[in-house]
């Protein structure tokens, strides 16, 4: 029946999902964040595992409840995000990247909180952080394909249209650059996506002409988009 059908696309498939945005800490009580919800990834999650996969979530700075028969692996930096989609790669047929990863950390971690009056000669004068570049996770799994496993690979990109392109064109590079099997793509300005339960992808192919569009439509609707994708190429 059509009920079964769509309810058993992803039996017996191994998916590993991340989701949230990391945190690079710089002093005990402070951080680099950014503003991903985690609400994509985890919708991600629930229809993989509504559809029967084995599902494994590796959610950077949860603030989502636990979505029933995923298993949840908290992290909370970019390389703590590495650590544990890799391991979760070596066996898995699906590995997507929903997760805002910070781009750079913080070179130094201040053991102790970091005071306003920093330097006693100059009062008030601001500290300067340095920053250093986090790995890429994506581009590391595409790499390291073949070795232990060939998972189909899902990047996301959050896009904004500037001088030099529009968002499909920067989409279209950045696809070609990671190498991924498919590019899932967000207009992002501020009051869109980030945070919101509604949301429209445009999600690329690598060596395809062809987009497919999804939305405005919820998180859920656009996830299922998504998998069916996935499930095109599996
Ligand atoms: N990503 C990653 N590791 C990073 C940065 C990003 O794995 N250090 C993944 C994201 O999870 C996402 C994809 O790469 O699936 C695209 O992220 P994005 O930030 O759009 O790409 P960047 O290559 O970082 O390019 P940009 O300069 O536009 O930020
Ligand atoms: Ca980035």
């Amino acid at each position: 029946t059509t009920s079964q059908a769509t309810t058993s696309q992803l039996e017996g498939r191994r998916v590993v999902i991340s989701a949230g945005g990391t945190r690079e800490p710089i002093d005990p009580v402070r951080f680099l964040g950014n503003r991903s919800s985690g609400k994509q990834g985890y919708a991600l999650a629930v229809v993989a595992a509504r559809r029967g996969a084995t599902v494994t979530l590796v959610a950077a700075n949860p603030s989502l409840p636990t979505p029933s028969g995923v298993t949840v692996v908290p992290v909370s930096t970019a390389l703590e995000l590495q650590s544990a989609v890799e391991r979760a790669a070596k066996d898995a047929d699906v590995v997507v990247m929903a997760a805002a990863v910070a781009d750079f950390r913080p070179a130094q971690y201040a053991d102790a909180k970091i005071k306003k009056t920093h330097d006693p000669d100059q009062p008030d004068a601001a500290p300067t952080i340095q920053l250093v570049r986090n790995p890429d996770i994506l581009a590391g799994l595409v790499e390291a394909r073949g070795e232990e496993a060939s998972p189909v690979i899902v990047g996301f990109a959050a896009e904004t249209g500037d001088d030099r392109g529009g968002v499909l064109e920067h989409a279209r590079d950045k696809l070609a650059r990671k190498g991924c099997d498919l590019l899932v793509v967000n207009e992002v300005g501020l009051d869109k996506t980030f945070g919101q339960d509604e949301n429209t992808v445009h999600i690329l192919r690598l060596g395809s002409s062809h987009v497919t569009e999804a939305g405005p439509a919820s998180k859920e609707l656009v996830a299922a988009a998504v998998w069916d994708a996935v499930q095109e190429i599996l």
